[in-house]
């Protein structure tokens, strides 16, 4: 029989299960690449500002994907608790994106606006201070840590070369907007615009 020379040869065997995977997963992923649904931005999303854009390395750089998500699944108890679920063309921008499934702290993909500047900071420095019961740890760090321009400037091109419209004024102006702000305020910039295009619970 034929199907026995394949159970008896386990190389062929191999060969022909990455086939039909491959198969499975073009035929899913494919379609995505060319649907605008999911490769274009939606209104109101727009590139990361100067500011937002180094809060955004640090919010990688820190690993605070490790404790949040920022995709809500469209379930009604996601909905309800954090509002419009996740729609792909908010993350066009977000390389490498943030989405995720680790939740030990609240999913953040709303955020933005759900709090003032100055909790963030103190949330930041020992989040226990503003919620007691948290096991989130602190990061008093960010408060003396100064951005450098031309490192934001270097971001933009290197996203710019990726497809991300940044204009020729917008790197200029770059240095302009983060020179003299710390992390903190970086970090707190980023997490003020997250999600803001869709509405949210508050
Ligand atoms: C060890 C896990 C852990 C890490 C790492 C962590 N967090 Fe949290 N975070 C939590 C938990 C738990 C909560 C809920 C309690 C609280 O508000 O402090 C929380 C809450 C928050 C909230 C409030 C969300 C809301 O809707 O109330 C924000 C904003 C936040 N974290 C931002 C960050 C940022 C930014 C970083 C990285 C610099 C970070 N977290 C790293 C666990 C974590």
């Amino acid at each position: 029989m034929k199907h026995e020379t394949v159970e008896k040869n386990i190389g062929l065997m191999a060969v022909l299960i990455i086939a039909v995977i491959s198969i499975g997963g073009l035929v899913e992923i494919v379609p995505l690449i060319f649907d605008e649904d999911t490769t274009q931005p939606i209104e109101g999303i727009t590139p990361y500002g100067a500011l937002a854009l180094e809060g955004r390395a640090v919010y990688v750089r820190e690993g605070c994907y490790g404790c949040h998500s920022q995709m809500i699944r469209p379930l009604r108890a996601e909905t309800e608790r954090y509002g419009h679920y996740s729609v792909a063309g908010e993350s066009v921008y977000d390389r490498p994106f943030q989405w995720g499934s680790k939740r030990t702290g609240p999913d953040l993909a709303r955020v933005g606006g759900r709090y003032s500047d100055e909790w963030h900071r103190v949330h930041l420095i020992d989040p226990r201070i503003v919620v007691p019961e948290s096991n989130m740890p602190g990061y008093p760090w960010l408060e003396t840590r100064m951005l450098d321009g031309t490192m934001t400037q270097r971001r933009m091109r290197a996203l710019r070369r990726l497809g991300d419209p940044y204009s020729d004024a917008d790197i200029e102006g770059a240095p302009a907007l983060v020179d003299g702000k710390t992390e903190m305020d970086a970090l707190i910039a980023y997490l003020q615009g997250l999600g803001t295009a869709l509405p949210s619970r508050r």
